[in-house]
């Protein structure tokens, strides 16, 4: 259980003090002074390549904190798995700091009892809301026959389809968490996404990481860092602004969302009792949003690239699809059984796709040894996702697009223990509805993606010491279809 009372402030003791190492903490980069490895270039793959050098645990120090990565698929499941009580805290930033605070620590920063509690209501509130459910495949339904319509609005032309997957994958947040979708024109919708996408990108840029490392100094200085917290600001305005016509219009026998269910639920407990604030309900939110529409939409993306790539694959996708669902009606969850080509296919797309390479950050909430290693209590810990989903000791071909990763005799699926995207434990709640995502929204593309081309542009990816998710990887994939 996160056990750390929740955002205790900021560490300021001095910087010898902070990153003392036991004798035999994990070994790692030689690091300066107040600076640590700040210089150096850590991205997920320079993490792969300090795995090969210094084992399966070792340690960076980025700015002023150290961090403890992990890698291979054994050692993770050992820190999130088996040890998963030991590190279930997410540490301290500056950054969250500043966003979240007291008992509002959202879904995604708070510990203890309040993370606990939130998790375990915001699973059930979205499931009695659709999460899983058919409802909610009527949902997605809805939304990709809006989504087919602004495709046939391009007539043809080349263009990205990324914005389009985004709100497609926000609308249906949108619907468990507001009770309602916008158009892709609203404009408060479109500024909503826009900053969500603004936020997630800058916390991973060298503005996010040096204002986690000098956060009295940042603070002061003008630079990018400063849009993090304006974009927060305009977002939380938004959200409170929907809690309030939440609250005008709220029939309590019959509650419509996550936002009514969470005001009905906060009547019932005393002032910050479990993080049932009305300040929490709008980072809690947000957090939905943060957690689950870049993610969704830029596996989606990648569903393209790959399908697009592999024609081959995609024929025999199409052909099962034709022969189980055919093209005059809509996919079902039901149907998932039937299609164990596809589903493996939409799992190696998540494989190979990589989209959050290494986790979100977590705390050792007491001294505890992993791989022989001291981690001190409150050091970061970090399990690499991409040294999991590449583990040349459990994929036979870790490096190439091979659906037969997931398919056993006779073409039957099969799951893969080493198959983690959404990391591993009691943590990650929502990967049904991701799946479903994925999964509704991908079955009408493959239809006809035949004679179209993808030219993916540039990717980017960094990571910041501080960031809730401390890596996030999204692959801003130019994509074009071209008919
Ligand atoms: C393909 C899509 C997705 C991927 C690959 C993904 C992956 C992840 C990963 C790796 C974590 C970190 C887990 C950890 O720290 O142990 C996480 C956390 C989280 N995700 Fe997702 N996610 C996806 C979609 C979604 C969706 C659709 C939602 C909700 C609408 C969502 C909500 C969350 C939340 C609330 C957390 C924080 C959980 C906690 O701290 O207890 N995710 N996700």
């Amino acid at each position: 259980m996160r056990g750390r009372s929740p955002r205790n402030g900021r560490d300021i003791g001095p910087d010898v003090v902070r990153n003392w190492r036991p004798h035999s903490f994990p070994p790692g980069l030689w690091a300066l002074p107040f600076l640590g490895n700040i210089f150096t270039e850590v991205d997920f793959k320079a993490i792969e390549k300090l795995a090969d050098i210094y084992g399966n645990v070792f340690s960076v120090r980025l700015g002023r904190n150290k961090t403890v990565f992990v890698s291979g698929y054994k050692m993770v499941k050992e820190a999130i798995v088996t040890q998963a009580d030991n590190f279930v805290d997410r540490p301290d930033n500056a950054m969250a700091d500043r966003v979240y605070s007291g008992d509002s620590g959202g879904l995604f920063m708070s510990n203890g009892e309040t993370w606990k509690r939130q998790r375990r209501f915001a699973l059930s509130t979205l499931r009695s809301f659709g999460l899983g459910k058919s409802t909610m495949e009527q949902s997605i339904c809805e939304e990709i026959r809006h989504l087919q319509e602004e495709i046939e609005k391009e007539k043809g032309e080349p263009f990205n389809p990324a914005s389009l997957f985004n709100n497609a994958v926000s609308n249906i947040i949108c619907q468990l968490v507001m009770g309602r979708r916008f158009d892709y024109c609203d404009h408060n919708f479109q500024s909503m996404l826009t900053y969500l996408c603004e936020i997630l990108r800058l916390q991973g840029s060298v503005w996010g990481l040096l204002y986690d490392s000098f956060p009295r100094v940042m603070k002061h200085l003008p630079g990018s860092h400063n849009k993090i917290f304006s974009h927060y600001d305009s977002l939380l305005d938004f959200m409170n602004k929907e809690v309030e016509s939440h609250k005008k219009d709220l029939d309590h026998s019959d509650p419509g969302d996550y936002i009514d269910a969470f005001i009905i639920e906060m009547e019932k407990h005393n002032e910050s009792d479990l993080g049932f604030t009305e300040a929490n309900l709008a980072l809690c939110s947000l957090d939905l949003f943060l957690a689950g529409s870049e993610t969704t939409s830029t596996t989606l993306l990648w569903a393209l690239v790959y399908l697009m790539k592999y024609p081959d694959i995609q024929d025999k996708v199409q052909v099962e699809i034709d022969g189980v669902i055919g093209r005059s009606r809509q996919p079902s969850m039901a149907d998932r059984p039937n299609l164990p080509y596809t589903e493996a296919v939409l799992h190696e797309i998540q494989r190979m796709g990589n989209i959050v390479p290494l986790n979100g950050a977590r705390m050792a909430t007491k001294h505890t040894t992993l791989g022989g290693y001291l981690i001190p209590k409150g050091t970061t810990v970090m399990p690499s996702l991409t040294s999991v989903l590449f583990d040349k000791t459990e994929w036979e071909t870790p490096h190439t697009f091979n659906p037969g990763h997931f398919l056993g005799a006779e073409g039957k699926f099969v799951r893969r223990e080493a198959f983690l995207p959404f990391s591993a434990g009691t943590s990650h709640l929502f990967q049904y509805k991701a799946y479903v995502n994925v999964s509704t929204f991908v079955y009408p593309f493959m239809l006809n993606l035949q004679g179209n081309e993808c030219v993916p542009g540039k990717a980017w990816q960094r990571w910041s010491c501080s960031c809730f998710w401390l890596v996030y990887y999204r692959s801003s994939l130019s994509l074009f279809l071209m008919e």
